[in-house]
């Protein structure tokens, strides 16, 4: 039984664009494969703190006794770790990614559990898992000048390969301010994902 983490990022809930193409991800997997696992995680509605520096020691230590923020960020890596599928729903937030991902980002991103130093260089720990990179912007990131403003996809596919991940889907809903264009961009991205 395959096993899916979708890590939704938007603050606006309900009416979210990544978050609706998440959903029509999670539609299309369940309709494919009913018995597979499914856990999503919505930052925007339940966000992780900003890492402090005690919940890291506290994650790092092993120890028995933690807070609830450490042990929340505990779940958030053993869910990333138990997941063979990754799907990042991810809203443009002046030109990066949501604070909410950022933190989400700094919890599960640990050495000797998602990412290992070797005397020649990181090695991520993650390989064999595949990621599906679901983005959405007000704006139409996809040819220069402004595709050198895109720090969202650069971003997210720098994470995953640091972490081992080099099977990377990106579907983008560009354009959602932009009228038609970005009604046709939002049209190909359902398509899209539909056909995964
Ligand atoms: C705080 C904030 C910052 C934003 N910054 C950008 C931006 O830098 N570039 C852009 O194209 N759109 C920007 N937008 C618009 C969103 O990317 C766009 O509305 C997108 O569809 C949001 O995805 P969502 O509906 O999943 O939240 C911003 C929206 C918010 C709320």
């Amino acid at each position: 039984m395959a096993n899916t983490l979708v890590i939704k990022s938007s603050i606006l809930g309900d009416n979210s664009v990544s978050s609706s193409m998440a959903d029509a991800y999670v539609a299309t997997a369940k309709a494919k494969a009913p018995a597979d696992s499914i856990t999503i995680r919505d930052l925007g509605t339940a966000p992780l703190p900003h890492l402090r520096g005690d919940v890291l020691g506290q994650m790092r230590s092993g120890a028995s006794e933690l807070s609830a923020q450490a042990s929340e960020g505990k779940k958030a890596l053993a869910e990333l770790l138990a997941a063979d599928t990754l799907v990042l729903a991810v809203p443009m937030y002046n030109f990066s990614v949501p604070s909410g991902l950022k933190a989400w980002f700094d919890h599960v991103l640990h050495p000797g559990q998602t990412f290992e130093y070797t005397a020649a260089g990181p090695r991520g720990l993650l390989q064999g898992k595949k990621a599906i990179v679901l983005i959405s912007s007000a704006g139409d990131y996809s040819a220069a000048p402004a595709s050198g403003m895109d720090f969202v996809e650069p971003y997210v596919r720098t994470i995953m390969g640091f972490m081992g991940i080099t099977d990377v889907t990106v579907i983008k809903a560009e354009g959602a301010a932009m009228g038609e264009v970005g009604v046709a961009k939002k049209t190909a991205a359902f398509a899209a994902i539909a056909a995964l």
